[in-house]
């Protein structure tokens, strides 16, 4: 059953939604419903504080009884976001860790949405055990990735930044799933963009396993299997819930994945 010491809050802050759940720690499985309210217009911090508070107040966690854990789309670095590509500006150089704290009036984790879901499919999902580099890429707002090396995860690679040459545009303006709904594009021409973008991050970088997150990887079936790649590609095992289950996962204090500093599970 799970305990104090193995249930705890996971919240998924995103350019659109803000996602919560309460996790198992023993198996990364949702002990509670998902609930999800839209991402305030703009996503200031004040307004995105608010809307954090009522998803833990629907959940039940208010209280401290849970450790939380927080991820948010931007760059994270001793607490503070230093980058905010779908967000507010106020984001850029912002002690954001300490600024939940308070509000909230709890401890908390924080770290990058990408990153976070990259420890869930390293520790429960898709790269566990995987030996070698796994990219895992969320394909939303914008695109998020994590990269996990033999079981340690390298934060903030920002890849949904690489530049489109022809064009000088972030890669995510022209393939991340915001960009099939802007443009209307059906599946097939949004997977000849996806083409693209693997194809120069599996040139840059070797990898031997994309793992596929973000709330259209429930759809991998209409896209996955257009791609042509040396790499395996593959959806995430808890597609859009990895946010929260390893915002969950990296609350309890020890992250020993983002310090870098211990292998595996
Ligand atoms: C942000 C990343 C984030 C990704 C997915 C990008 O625009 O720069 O930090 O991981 O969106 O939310």
């Amino acid at each position: 059953m799970a305990t104090e010491k193995t249930r705890a809050v996971g919240i998924d802050i995103g350019g659109t939604g803000i996602k919560g759940g309460i996790v198992d720690l023993e198996n990364g499985q949702l002990l509670s419903d998902r609930v999800k309210v839209s991402t305030p217009a703009g996503a200031e911090p004040d307004d995105v504080l608010v809307a954090v508070r009522s998803v833990l107040e629907t959940l039940g966690a208010s209280d401290s009884d849970y450790a939380l854990g927080v991820a948010f789309p931007a760059i994270v670095k001793n607490g503070r976001t230093l980058s905010a590509a779908n967000v507010s500006d106020k984001w850029i150089d912002f002690p954001a860790e300490e600024f939940f704290e308070q509000g909230l009036g709890r401890d908390i984790h924080f770290a990058n949405d990408a990153d976070v879901a990259g420890v869930a499919e390293m520790r429960f999902g898709a790269a566990k055990d995987v030996s070698g580099l796994t990219i895992l890429t969320t394909l939303g707002t914008g695109i998020g990735s994590a990269m996990i090396y033999d079981g340690v995860l390298i934060p903030n690679s920002e890849l949904g930044h690489l530049q489109r040459a022809k064009h000088g545009k972030d890669a995510e303006a022209y393939a991340a799933y915001s960009a099939m709904e802007r443009d209307k594009l059906e599946w097939d021409e949004w997977a000849a963009r996806l083409q693209w973008y693997y194809s120069h991050v599996e040139f840059l970088f070797s990898p031997d396993l994309f793992i596929v997150g973000g709330g259209v990887s429930k759809h991998a079936d209409k896209f996955l299997h257009l791609l042509k790649l040396r790499t395996p590609i593959v959806p995430a095992v808890h597609r859009n819930n990895a946010g929260i289950i390893g915002a969950a996962a990296l609350s309890l204090g020890a992250s020993p994945e983002l310090d870098g500093t211990v292998t595996g599970a």
